[in-house]
């Protein structure tokens, strides 16, 4: 038998409780001005509600012989010890009780508005000046040994029942997992979260745009001007014009994102933009749809010199070499002046074993890997800022190649096949994200 079963029968102790709060309230009567002295009695059902009793009348025979009490001052004693006494039996009579909306009928029945312990406060405006410091603290005892009795018991029966229900619905821990498939960043993705981590380390923040370009983002605030043929040297995808002759286009690169971080945000502007986009090309190694992510520092005294420290120490730590020998081309861009591309030394290892492979930071060979410049007067006028205070300088570059180069892929098609086992073997798990100091790959 556990502790929250009762060792009490509800029938025999619901009497005595009913008995015990009825000698209570027959005995305050005797404190009216105009009591009979009738003799009452006491007839208990259980042992406990007897001892409990009798025990009372002992304590207050000793009091009352002890200090010479009167009858006034023996009933005080005698409803004193049956207050005390109250929460041991309500506790007795809560435990036998075993479901919360039996509680609940014996909170009612005793201590509801009708309650037969509520309705014993009906005396007390009567009582003679001999009880009334007695009885108004016995009464409100005995109340609060009730409710503590039932609440207690309920919360014992509502951990109870919750127990069951624990011990029911238990996990079984010996079933075999169900694995969930969980998917794997693309290392396109990858690529773009360790560069983010590295450029964030440098103070930069990352700035988007939409896919769906004008014309002016594209290509005119970029410094080409309209019918000038550096257009030409993207093979663009146009929208069907607007009524007013406009064409939205798929934007060929991530300088438009430049054109609208510096539109909209002063100087100092230290942002790198990743993203997709479009040109009308397919072959092994182009696709249409492909990947840049672009960089743009405008300042007051931004120099060339920062941008080849900037981004050989960019791509060493993105190569995870000590150093990186870089090498600056000359070149043209329309949105650039001066403009170049750069090359980091590697050793191509062509005819070795494992042929193919490049290793960044040493050997004998060249990999071109990205366009940069100082930002072109035109350009920064055309944002809304001022070339005689402000310079600043950019680079572009392809994203989906560089992955291909530090992962080993060799080739790009597969990237955009959805194909699951390739996801499985080349793909990154999601939680392991790159960060600067805890490891990019
Ligand atoms: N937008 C160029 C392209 O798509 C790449 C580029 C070159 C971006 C030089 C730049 C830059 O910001 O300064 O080929």
């Amino acid at each position: 038998m556990s502790a929250s079963q009762s060792t009490q029968d509800p029938v025999p102790i619901h009497t005595d409780v009913k008995s015990w709060i009825a000698y209570v309230g027959s005995s305050v009567q005797r404190y009216l001005p105009d009591a009979k002295t009738v003799e009452i009695s006491f007839a208990h059902k259980t042992e406990l509600a007897g001892r409990l009793f009798e025990d009372a009348y002992k304590e207050a025979k000793v009091a009352a012989d002890e200090q010479k009490l009167d009858g006034f001052g023996h009933l005080n004693e005698v409803l004193r010890g049956l207050a005390k006494r109250s929460s041991t039996l309500f506790e007795a009579y809560a435990q036998s009780l075993h479901s919360v909306s039996a509680l609940e009928e014996a909170r009612v029945e005793f201590i509801g508005k009708k309650g037969e312990l509520n309705l014993l406060t009906r005396y007390l405006g009567q009582i003679v000046p001999s009880g009334r410091t007695v009885v108004g603290p016995v009464f409100n005892d005995m109340k609060a040994a009730f409710t503590t009795a039932i609440d207690r018991r309920r919360s014992e029966l509502e951990l109870a029942a919750l127990n069951v229900r624990l011990e029911a619905e238990r996990e079984d821990l010996t079933l075999p997992p169900r694995f969930e498939p969980v998917g794997a960043l693309h290392p396109v993705m990858q690529v773009f979260e360790e560069l983010a981590a590295i450029f964030a380390d440098m103070g930069f923040a990352v700035a988007e745009g939409p896919d769906i370009e004008d014309d002016f983002h594209n290509f005119t605030a970029l410094n080409f001007p309209p019918g000038h043929p550096a257009r030409e040297m993207h093979d663009t995808f146009f929208m069907k014009p607007a009524a007013d002759g406009t064409r939205k286009l798929l934007r060929t690169h991530t300088s438009p994102i430049q054109v609208r971080a510096m539109v909209n945000s002063k100087p100092p502007i230290r942002v790198i933009a990743p993203g997709r986009v479009y040109r009308k090309d397919w072959d092994a190694t182009h696709t249409p749809m492909f990947h840049q992510i672009e960089g743009l520092v405008v300042d007051e005294t931004v120099h060339m010199g920062h941008l080849k420290s900037c981004l050989t120490d960019a791509f060493s730590r993105f190569f995870e070499v000590p150093t990186t020998e870089s090498r600056f081309r000359p070149h043209f861009f329309p949105f650039t002046e001066p403009s170049a591309e750069m090359d980091i030394r590697c050793d191509r290892q062509s005819g070795k074993e494992g042929g193919g492979e490049i290793k960044v930071g040493e050997g004998n060979d060249w990999l071109e890997i990205l366009g940069c410049g100082m930002v072109h007067p035109n350009v920064l006028r055309a944002c809304g800022i001022d070339p005689e205070k402000y310079q600043g300088f950019a680079f572009g570059l392809g994203v989906d190649r560089l992955a291909m180069l530090k992962y080993g892929m060799n080739d790009l098609r597969p990237y955009f096949e959805a194909d699951t086992e390739w996801i499985k073997h080349y793909g990154f798990k999601p939680w392991l994200l790159p960060t600067v100091t805890g490891g990019l790959s």
